[in-house]
């Protein structure tokens, strides 16, 4: 007898608020009446699903009666559940489909009632009266689970993420790490959160994740938490850790890395009067801009700013050298609508120019009044260095970072700023970059992104290809020899791997 309640399994604490706020979501799918059965799944889990049913339209019945046509089960006996249900004894039971929770997950997934299976069905095993129910559509057979590659450059990941419970608390635990200097765990969760963003569906149970690469013990854990209570409590505990709060604010800052904002920590300040008020604290020119800009460039760059800055680095490249190319690259490229900075890769044909085409481009910017803050770094490019066998963060390209001013009147529906803000201008962070046109192909894809998505391209080119790979070359170990590209799709094809578009390449 399973009248009462069933407590959940884990640690009993307290539900996510919003469980018990009524919602008024609009019904889809009228025919459908879900009954989710407690036992096994736990009241908070429970909740949880049926919140997500009803938000994605359909009925989820409280009490099962005769209105019910699904129940979904999580409970693995079939004659505990089957014995259970014949005494809750529904008039209409064998015309209710009976069915195990992949059922509720595949009709979450599809975004409609998935079509009853065989593979869904928790059949009767009791000897009792009563035929076991037919399935109300069409058996097909089971589709087997496409296996998820552990490479990002194996995987199509856009930037619809069906996983962001999930990807969000594992990017604070990811940081948390990096603050703490531990880079394999920083890692690892990168890596796990890159694994989830590319599942075109939503995990709703840990059984879901079975088959998936780069989920440890820890991810797990944290999963399953956020599947059970809506949070993770380790997470919680990191978001309101005094330390993990000031190197966040700290490193927000343009200019300050975790090292500094650690050294700033120690120091006992906590907040920028701190530091500002701190005279044995020298801010190099960078920190200083960072702080004079703080407002407008920690607020997100737009698609139409970051359009408009293009147009207006076009013009300062054109008046001088009309040969020249422009691309929007970095996040905007893989179709983000809003970015931390600009990046633009800038070419000439000619050869052993692009020192100067920057230097012109920050010329022409200057006498536009437009150049707030400059920090340029002539090439140190030289192909007889190469290969490299260790990555560096940085390329030897020519390239600057700026901070840039952008008036209101050029952003096609104005400024993404904050309300009352009547300056009619705002400072963006803009970032050039200016590879031999040979070097093309490398640089845009480096620099398009994302960041876990090159690590794994030259992850997979170093251990299943036996090349190296980084922002300047293709290097084959096995022909000792250099692999010439003129387009990303060189580059893909030397390495052996299907074209991943760069939108999607959101790893
Ligand atoms: P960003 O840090 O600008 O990231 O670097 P993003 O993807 O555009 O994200 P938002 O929208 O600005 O927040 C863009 C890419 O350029 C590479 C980075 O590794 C990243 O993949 N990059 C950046 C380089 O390859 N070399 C550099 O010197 C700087
Ligand atoms: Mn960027």
């Amino acid at each position: 007898m399973f009248h009462a309640p069933i407590v959940p399994r884990a640690r009993k604490r307290l539900r996510p608020a919003e469980c018990s706020v009524p919602r008024h979501d609009e019904v889809k799918f009228e025919d459908v009446r879900v009954y989710l059965v407690e036992r096994k799944m736990g009241r908070s889990r429970r909740s949880f699903l049926t919140q997500l049913a009803r938000s994605k339209g359909f009925v989820v019945e409280d009490i099962l009666s005769d209105e019910v046509t699904h129940v979904v089960s999580e409970d693995s006996h079939a004659s505990s559940l089957w014995k259970w249900l014949k005494e809750c004894a529904p008039k209409n039971l064998p015309d209710v489909n009976v069915l195990d929770i992949s059922w509720f997950t595949d009709s979450m997934r599809e975004g409609r009632p998935a079509a009853v299976e065989t593979r869904h069905l928790i059949q009767d095993t009791l000897p009792t009266e009563g035929s076991p129910p037919t399935p109300v559509a069409t058996v097909s057979p089971p589709t087997p689970v496409a296996t998820v590659s552990q490479y990002a450059c194996q995987r199509r990941t856009t930037l619809e993420n069906h996983n962001k419970i999930f990807t969000e608390a594992f990017e604070v635990l990811a940081e948390s790490y990096e603050f703490n200097m531990n880079e394999g765990q920083c890692l690892a969760f990168r890596r796990a959160a890159s694994v989830l963003k590319s599942l075109p569906w939503a995990v709703l149970s840990l059984g879901a994740t079975q088959d998936l690469p780069c989920l440890g013990q820890h991810t797990k854990k944290v999963m399953e938490e956020v599947l059970y209570y809506g949070r993770s409590f380790e997470v919680d505990n990191i978001l309101s850790d005094e330390r993990f709060q000031t190197l966040k604010l700290f490193t927000s800052v343009f200019g300050v890395g975790p090292k500094t904002a650690e050294k700033w920590y120690c120091r006992g300040l906590r907040s920028f009067s701190d530091i500002l008020a701190d005279r044995s604290i020298h801010l190099n020119r960078m920190q200083q801009s960072g702080f004079l800009h703080y407002g407008d460039i920690s607020r997100a760059v737009s698609k139409a700013e970051a359009l408009s800055l293009r147009n207006i680095i076009d013009g300062a490249v054109h008046a001088i050298t009309p040969a020249a190319a422009v691309a929007l690259t970095g996040g905007f490229r893989r179709g983000k609508e809003f970015g931390h900075d600009v990046d633009f890769i800038v070419t000439t044909p000619e050869l052993g120019k692009e020192d100067r085409l920057l230097l012109n481009i920050i010329d022409g910017l200057k006498r536009q009044g437009l150049l707030l803050y400059c920090d340029y770094q002539a090439s140190t490019f030289d192909m007889a260095k190469l290969p490299n066998h260790r990555f560096k963060a940085m390329d030897n390209f020519s390239k600057c970072f700026l901070i840039l001013r952008l008036e209101s009147s050029q952003v096609e529906g104005g400024l993404h700023s904050v309300e009352g803000d009547s300056r009619g201008w705002r400072a963006v962070r803009v970032d050039l970059v200016s590879p031999p046109l040979d070097r093309y192909a490398f640089a845009l894809m480096g620099w398009t992104g994302s960041r876990q998505f090159q690590r794994d391209l030259r992850r997979f080119a170093r251990a299943e290809r036996r090349m190296l790979l980084d922002n300047h070359a293709l290097y084959d170990k096995n022909k000792k020899e250099f692999l010439a590209a003129s387009t990303e799709k060189d580059i893909f094809a030397h390495l052996g791997l299907e074209y991943i578009e760069p939108w999607q390449r959101n790893a």
